[in-house]
């Protein structure tokens, strides 16, 4: 469950709560809230500065039990960092550790300060919100097939109020159905591969329909694909026992006759490599293959939950990748759906495979008014711009504009790499109208290429992010992006 959020109009000194939550800068510098706390105690704040035991280290948390002076039973002391570069980036993380810390002691409320801090170019809307998503963000855990570490003794935190006026009620309201969203993608993407199979994909997309009135929800098993010659998509996934879907959701939030927004999202559950097989170490990791999925399922999750006055659809061709006596080979031609034929030279180079005919289709059968595909697609997006920005491609400037500028206002940021008709050579065969792989040097773009043969005449952008679906490492959990940006995105379109 998303953390309860609401709005508080108090005051910090005398509010009723378990807990009150105020930032303090480097150099003992106080917040508002801070001061007001710091005089009704009797400067307990100062004091602890001067000791040195709060040093306001950006992220740093230290809590004061029963302060004489005030009404909540504790305070927890969140250090800003300097105020001089205080910025958007370091909002959002002062509230993850705020979170975190909350949900490390024994209560299930608290009121927070944090909203109510300057941030340059941000308003209070956008700082509730931004507060609020980060504070989900850290309170999510994976609970699916683990026990939780320290099981029911202690109460949960579960609701958090931020001190904030009525004019940032729509950043809340956001909030809450963006953390539905970006938990849905987390979730999903989190499952291992033998629960979370294409069918599965297909059933978690169905019950959300069945759940949501203006929702429907299209489900082709590999027979229907097979009549309607999906031949690039099931060669894919002939190699694995879990059969291939493509899932459609729809959305009729907007006028009747008003053309759809549309979502792709790569859903490869699990990705061995097929016959080019993937090297043992990290191999586990191809389990999140299915974060592009995860991802738009996610955007489309926000998008009904805000109840945005627009239509939109979300498609996800999903399956497994991997090697048998039955899967396709290093050689093969396939004929896509498009009726382009593609030589495969690394069946690794799956994704852009079973995009490019869900590409075709929902051009086909939805005529929309834009398409984002997002794909954790390629290695090389990863070594060009690590985990922190997506890759973004688009022969659409405007389009481009957009997305960069929601994932600015979200950040999710995305940054754009060049889809220049020059790479497409790089993608030339002998044996078909070309292939599936286009060399050693940008592989990011000329993935993308690949996916431009597929668009033509379509309002259309890709977003990589093989980088930013999932922290690496034993540890490493979905982040839910590009969720926030899909979502932002969505909404600065309603307010067009
Ligand atoms: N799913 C991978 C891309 C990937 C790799 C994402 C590592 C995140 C981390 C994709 O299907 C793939 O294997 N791509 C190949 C393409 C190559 C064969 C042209 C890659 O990036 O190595
Ligand atoms: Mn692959
Ligand atoms: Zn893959």
């Amino acid at each position: 469950m998303t953390l309860q959020f609401s709005l508080a109009s108090a005051h910090p000194e005398t509010v009723e709560t378990p807990c009150v939550v105020v930032g303090v800068y480097e150099n003992g510098l106080l917040t508002s809230a801070a001061a007001r706390i710091d005089s009704a105690a009797d400067g307990a704040i100062k004091r602890q500065v001067e000791s040195g035991d709060i040093n306001g280290k950006a992220g740093s948390t230290t809590v004061l039990f029963a302060p004489a002076g005030v009404t909540a039973q504790r305070v927890l002391v969140v250090g800003l960092g300097s105020q001089k570069t205080f910025d958007a980036a370091r909002f959002q993380k002062v509230n993850i550790e705020a979170a975190r810390a909350l949900g490390g002691l024994p209560l299930e409320s608290a009121v927070s300060w944090l909203a109510d801090i300057d941030v340059p170019g941000r308003d209070a809307s956008w700082r509730v919100r931004t507060a609020a998503l980060a504070s989900d963000y850290a309170a999510y855990r994976y609970t699916a097939t683990v026990k939780p570490r320290n099981p029911g003794k202690q109460p949960q935190f579960a609701s958090l109020a931020f001190a904030a006026g009525a004019e940032a009620q729509t950043g809340l309201d956001q909030a809450v159905a963006i953390a539905e969203g970006v938990r849905f993608a987390r979730e999903l993407a989190n499952l291992p591969p033998n629960i979370c199979n294409p069918v599965y994909i297909a059933e978690q997309a169905k019950a959300f329909a069945d759940a949501h009135d203006k929702v429907g929800c299209l489900v082709l098993d590999e027979v229907e694909m097979e009549k309607l010659g999906f031949g690039s998509l099931l060669a894919v996934g002939r190699g694995s026992a879990n059969k291939p879907r493509l899932i459609a959701l729809e959305y009729r939030g907007g006028a009747e006759d008003e053309k759809p927004y549309a979502f792709v999202g790569k859903g490869v559950t699990f990705d061995a490599g097929g016959i080019s097989l993937k090297p043992g170490p990290g191999m586990d990791e191809m389990k999140f293959d299915m974060g592009g999925a995860a991802g738009v399922l996610g955007g489309f999750v926000s998008a009904v939950k805000m109840g945005l006055p627009l239509n939109l659809v979300c498609v996800v061709p999903s399956v497994e990748n991997m090697p048998d006596g039955d899967s396709y080979r290093p050689g093969d031609v396939l004929t896509s759906l498009s009726g382009q034929t593609i030589e495969v030279l690394n069946t690794d180079a799956e994704g852009r495979l079973i995009l490019c005919d869900a590409l075709t289709w929902t051009a086909q059968t939805f005529q929309p008014r834009a398409i984002i595909d997002a794909a954790t697609l390629t290695g090389a997006c990863v070594i060009a711009l690590g985990k922190h920005a997506s890759g973004l491609m688009s022969k659409h400037d405007d389009l481009a504009a957009e997305l960069l500028a929601a994932g600015e206002a979200a950040l999710d940021r995305a940054w754009r790499l060049p889809l220049w008709d020059d790479y497409q050579v790089q993608l030339d065969s002998t044996f078909a109208d070309f292939a599936n792989i286009g060399g050693k040097s940008a592989g990011a773009i000329t993935a993308g290429c690949f996916l431009s043969r597929f668009t033509d005449g379509q309002r259309w952008a890709h977003l990589d992010i093989a980088g930013t679906a999932w922290d690496e490492g034993r540890k490493g959990m979905a982040t839910g992006r590009p969720v926030a940006l899909l979502a932002q995105w969505l909404i600065d379109r309603t307010e067009k």
